[in-house]
């Protein structure tokens, strides 16, 4: 057994971070049987948990959307606001039921909540049914761990708190054929005082460009359109692994392996270099589109989170982007009650919004976890006045969403189809190279494909269009 030990995350820099090759010549123990995966969270969840069907579908499982009739369940979670918690005891409590009918039945637990000691804990008092917990940094370890607790019924807690290494060749199952997620950097080292992520993902380690490269071309020969580089801070690319290589050259090398649309999330304003915007601004395939979280437009609170820059620098950063980059579209994210978040403090966040005129946002109330500086803050915001603050945030940023939106109406815009549309089953939907989603007509075939779709109206959140033949 190994236990999450939060605390360590501090002593970091102790910790030498190794590069290392999957490698798994275990039995086919899930010949014949099924899997299925929920998976919580953003972008790097769903990719781990394409990782995680991988490794099933390598000793033989196949997947299964039915979890009455799946050998294995997991659960891919995620620990940055209380409510993502809340879901995942939610379903487990459907999960116990399930086990009650089928003693043979695997439940496991992956992903950041699975660092948290509070939550190992619990599960180890209250969810006894539970038959596995794997960390983060060694959910490449996840077969060893089933074949384990499909042979003895004992819980088993393999959660480790060391840095974690950087694994190459873990299998993967993609969830299509199209678009695809390239890590390029694990964990994050900015400590944003609110923020768990440190804690759960570890030190920030790059990949190695040459492995990052491969998987592209790789994934252009495949007939990949599209690649979203993600990171939880992919600016600090190269930082910790080379002198003179960053996300900019990345970029530039990427740009050359001429895979169609090459995308990346999430940038810190912090590590946003000018060699970076101009290689937004110059490349045709690296996409207009930045994710740029600014999280409070009152320095008070900016420094209060630890966020190294002020709302100055953010907006000087901001107007450079606009000016830069040709037909930019700049989403952002703000948390709202932060503690000592005062109104006046609130109404310089709006302000912001208003000089931004961000074409988008994801808006949070604060919510203390583990073990991070915030929870210890003592001026909390009461929820009343942290909901009435959310409410007004929305209603401005959807104001401005709109106004970006309108603008599109009647142009022409490229868009990559990913599917059929949830709104209307006769269209399909894509999104622009300005990752605005659009509700098209045009044929199920152009699924996969980018088309050049003429916009015939806008809403707050998605668009609707015709395909231009
Ligand atoms: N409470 C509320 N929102 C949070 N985020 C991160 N941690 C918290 C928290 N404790 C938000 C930030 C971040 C996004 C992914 O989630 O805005 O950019
Ligand atoms: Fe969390 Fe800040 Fe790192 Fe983003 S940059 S993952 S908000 S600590």
């Amino acid at each position: 057994m190994n236990l999450p030990d939060m605390k360590n995350a501090k002593k970091r820099k102790e910790t030498k971070v190794e590069y290392k090759k999957h490698i798994y010549e275990g039995p086919l123990f899930g010949t014949n049987k099924k899997y299925y995966v929920r998976t919580y969270g953003c972008q790097m969840n769903v990719h781990d948990s394409e990782n995680i069907r991988g490794l099933l579908e390598s000793a033989g499982y196949t997947e299964s959307s039915d979890i009455k009739t799946s050998d294995v369940i997991i659960l891919n979670t995620c620990a940055i606001r209380e409510n993502a918690h809340d879901k995942v005891f939610g379903f487990l409590g459907v999960l116990n039921n399930l086990k009650k009918k089928n003693k043979n039945l695997i439940v496991g637990i992956c992903g950041c909540m699975a660092q948290e000691k509070s939550v190992v804990d619990k599960i180890m008092e209250k969810y006894k049914f539970v038959d596995f917990v794997c960390g983060t940094h060694n959910f490449n370890n996840l077969l060893n761990i089933i074949s384990e607790s499909v042979k003895s019924k004992n819980q088993q807690i393999e959660v480790y708190s060391y840095d974690g290494d950087v694994i190459e060749d873990i299998p993967v199952k993609k969830d299509n054929n199209y678009s695809a997620w390239v890590n390029i950097i694990l964990g994050c080292d900015k400590f944003c005082t609110y923020c768990i992520v440190p804690y759960t993902r570890g030190t920030e380690r790059s990949r190695k460009k040459e492995d990052i490269i491969l998987e592209v071309k790789n994934l252009v020969k495949e007939g990949y359109k599209e690649i979203t580089l993600l990171g939880q801070n992919v600016n600090a690319y190269g930082k910790d692994l080379y002198e003179d290589y960053n996300l900019a050259n990345l970029l530039e090398d990427i740009s050359e392996t001429k895979i169609e649309r090459i995308r990346f999330i999430t940038s810190h304003p912090w590590d946003f270099t000018d060699e970076m915007i101009d290689v937004i601004a110059s490349r045709d395939n690296v996409m207009p589109y930045i994710h740029l979280p600014v999280q409070s437009g009152s320095n008070k609170i900016l420094k209060l989170m630890n966020r190294r820059y002020t709302r100055e620098e953010y907006i000087t950063l901001y107007n450079k982007i606009r000016n830069k980059v040709k037909n930019s579209t700049v989403t952002t994210d703000i948390i709202v009650g932060f503690p000592g978040e005062t109104e006046n403090d609130f109404e310089e966040t709006l302000d912001l919004v208003n000089t931004c005129k961000f074409d988008g946002a994801f808006t949070f109330s604060f919510s203390p976890r583990e073990n991070t500086p915030a929870m210890f803050l003592k001026e909390t915001v009461d929820e009343e006045t942290k909901m009435d603050r959310l409410h007004r945030l929305n209603k401005l940023i959807n104001e401005y969403s709109n106004e970006s939106n309108k603008k599109l109406l009647g142009s022409i815009q490229k868009c990559l189809v990913t599917g059929i549309s949830e709104k209307d089953k006769n269209k399909v939907c894509g999104y622009t190279e300005n990752m605005k989603l659009v509700n098209i007509e045009a044929d199920e075939d152009t699924i996969g494909n980018i088309i050049d779709v003429k916009i015939t109206d806008t809403k707050s959140f998605s668009l609707d269009g015709i395909h231009v033949k």
